[in-house]
Order: structure tokens, then sequence, then C-alpha cells
């Protein structure tokens, strides 16, 4: 089976409902990134941090999966598909992918303040007093602003012999993230699904579908089967 990389931002998740970070209306506007996402904000105001992220846990909770991580999902019917991600959401799960690496965490998992490999699942809101099993207050699994990103090697070890690159919903404004694609072999073939054009420069050769989630995955879907029964 060919294999092939899924890289997802929060565009991915937009018609599910959810906000993206960077668009009209996007999160970054509604609230200020150093006093919500930054270790430095969790030292100041971890209320505040918390009442963020179980403001944004309950939004994913009432969302539901699109038609474009569910056409992702199935191309593991024919494909070795692997799902890197930047959202924190678990719509790529409930959708049914089996490969999943997160590379900013999971807003449906907490994990100590002191130690970062004391992890659990927590669906509730997280309140301050909640402690971990080392004494720690917990924390929502995120990485944040600043925080390294423990999953980036995984993700490029994963990346390293991508087939068929699809990359749909970033704005490929992050790093180290953004920079995970320049990792996949020149001779991948590229897709980009964005509606708007997004700042990506390569030699490579891609082929940009300038258009939503929700119809540029299926359109992609249909065309990568398509070739499955040529061969
Ligand atoms: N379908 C596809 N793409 C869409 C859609 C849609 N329906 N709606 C918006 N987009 C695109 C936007 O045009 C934009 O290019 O999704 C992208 C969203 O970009 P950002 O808001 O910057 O989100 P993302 O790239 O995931 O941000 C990366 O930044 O704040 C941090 O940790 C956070 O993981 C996040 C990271």
């Amino acid at each position: 089976m060919k294999k092939i990389v899924v890289f997802s931002g929060a565009g991915l998740s937009a018609e599910s409902g959810l906000k993206t970070f960077r668009d009209g209306g996007g999160l970054w506007e509604e609230f200020d990134i150093n006093e919500v996402a930054t270790p430095e904000a969790w030292a100041k105001n971890p209320a505040l941090v918390l009442k963020f992220y179980n403001l944004r846990k309950a939004q994913i909770l009432n969302a539901s999966p699109n038609l474009a991580h569910i056409a992702i999902a199935e191309l593991e019917k024919d494909y070795d598909v692997h799902v890197i991600t930047q959202n924190i959401d678990d719509l790529h799960e409930r959708a049914g992918s089996s490969k999943i690496i997160h590379l900013h965490g999971e807003i449906l998992k907490v994990r100590s303040s002191i130690n970062p490999e004391l992890i659990k699942g927590h669906k509730e809101d997280l309140a301050l007093g909640e402690k971990s099993e080392d004494g720690s207050q917990l924390r929502p699994h995120i990485e944040w602003f600043g925080e390294s990103v423990p999953e980036m090697d995984r993700a490029i070890k994963t990346m390293v012999n991508a087939e068929i690159v699809i990359v749909v919903g970033t704005s490929l404004n992050v790093y180290p993230a953004a920079g995970l694609i320049q990792y996949a072999p020149t001779n991948a073939q590229f897709f980009i699904v964005d509606p708007v054009e997004i700042n990506y420069t390569s030699l490579r050769k891609v082929t940009f579908l300038r258009t939503s989630a929700t119809k540029g995955i299926p359109q992609i879907a249909e065309s990568l089967k398509k070739e499955i029964k040529v061969v």
C-alpha cells in the first residue's frame, strides 16, 4: 500500500464548527495568546488558562467529524495513512483514523505540571486544585507557545518516506510544525487544500485545491481511488 501522510491544521475542523486561529474571527482575535497559551500565562493566571481550555473542550465535545475527517479515515481502506495534526481536537479519532500524531497535544487529556510523561484522559472541566499523582496541579496536555514539541521527531520519521502528502487547513505559520513538510521526499505527490492561497514556496510540484476541506479532501480521495483502479 502506498503511504499517505496527512498534515492538518485548524481549517480542517472549521466545518465542524470549531474556530481557526488566524482567520477573521479566529481565536487569536478573541484571546491574547500571551494570556492563555504560554507557560508564563500558566504561572501568572492558571484559572484563566483553564477557563480558555475548558471552553474549547466543551466546544470540541459538541462538535462532530466532518466529511473531510471521514474521507481521510476511509483512505485507510486502500492506503497506509498517517495523520500528523496540529489540532488538539479528537475529530480524526472519532472519524476512524487509526494512526495519528498530535504535535500540539490533545485537549481531552491532562498532565502533571512538572512531569510531562504523567498524562491521563480527562473529558470534564479541569479545575484548580485537581492534582496529578505526583501532587502537582494538573494542566492541559497541550504544547504551549515556547514549549518543545516532543512528537516532532516521530512526525519527521513518519514524513521522510511519504509517497503522497496532503496538507489541509493550515496557514503554515507555526514552527517547528510548519517545517515538517520539508522532510517529505522531493518526489512525493503533494496536495494542499485551503480556500486561500497560503505562503508555501517550494520547488516541488504541488496540486493546490483552492477550496474547503469538505470539498477538496473527497476530491483527492476520489482521484486516488481511481489511481488504485488503474494499477
Ligand atoms: N477548509 C480548509 N481550510 C480552511 C477552512 C476550510 N473550511 N477554513 C479556513 N481554512 C484555512 C485558513 O485559510 C488557514 O490557512 O485553515 C488555515 C487555518 O490557519 P490557522 O488559523 O493559522 O491554524 P493552524 O495553521 O492550524 O495554526 C497552527 O497555531 O495557534 C497555534 O497551536 C495552534 O495548532 C495551531 C497552530
